[in-house]
């Protein structure tokens, strides 16, 4: 049975494991990195950490940092999912699938009105996720034209999307242009 838990200092390394075993040696090292620094990044929180268990053992992680979007009339709560990971062989068994649903879950639940993704655009549109540029959400820095509709978003709040636009500004840690390449 799948367990999805908030994460805690404790699983830092069960953390990394799955994320070196997910994008791989070079990459992985990266991603290592940026969980880390995210982790213990102050202007990423509130954040949302959460870890999927089979038997005790975390097999995946996914992660919501809090990012920001100005605008003159609204506050908007504004989230940024990245990045997710599930273990090599527990891949294509809903893992990842389920991480996502319980973390925008909760999001929801604490007042959030949106959550971005760069990612892989035919994954996350199965879970209400769509081109942000289209819908006048710039990124934190410019996604190459190739990868354009990786960058996404979905609403939490109804009648977010359409009334607010503008350019989201993510924490510290991510805010450097080689996390937004690709
Ligand atoms: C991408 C990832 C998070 C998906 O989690 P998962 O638990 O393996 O996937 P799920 O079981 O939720 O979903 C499986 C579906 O996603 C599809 N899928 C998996 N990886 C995909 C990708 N990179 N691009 C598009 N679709 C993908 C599968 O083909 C499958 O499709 P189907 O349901 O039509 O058969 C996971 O495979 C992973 O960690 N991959 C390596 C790290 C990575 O790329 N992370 C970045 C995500 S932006």
């Amino acid at each position: 049975m799948l367990k999805i838990r908030r994460t805690t200092d404790s699983d830092r390394s069960a953390i990394s494991d799955i994320h070196m075993s997910a994008f791989g040696q070079a990459q992985g090292q990266e991603i290592v990195e940026l969980v880390n620094g995210l982790l213990g990044d102050e202007t990423a929180k509130p954040l949302l950490s959460l870890a999927a268990e089979k038997e005790n053992t975390i097999v995946a992680h996914i992660l919501f940092t809090r990012a920001t979007l100005h605008h003159e009339q609204q506050d908007v709560s504004v989230r940024i999912l990245a990045p997710l990971a599930v273990m090599s062989e527990f891949q294509d068994g809903g893992i990842g699938e389920a991480l996502i649903s319980e973390g925008l879950k909760q999001l929801a639940e604490t007042g959030v009105d949106l959550v971005f993704v760069l990612g892989h655009p035919g994954y996350y549109a199965k879970f209400g996720f769509q081109p942000a540029g289209a819908l006048g959400f710039a990124a934190p820095y410019p996604i190459p034209s190739e990868h354009a509709d990786a960058w996404m978003v979905q609403e939490l709040r109804p009648g977010v999307i359409g009334n607010i636009q503008g350019r989201i500004q993510c924490a510290g840690v991510l805010d450097q242009p080689r996390h937004w390449r690709e």
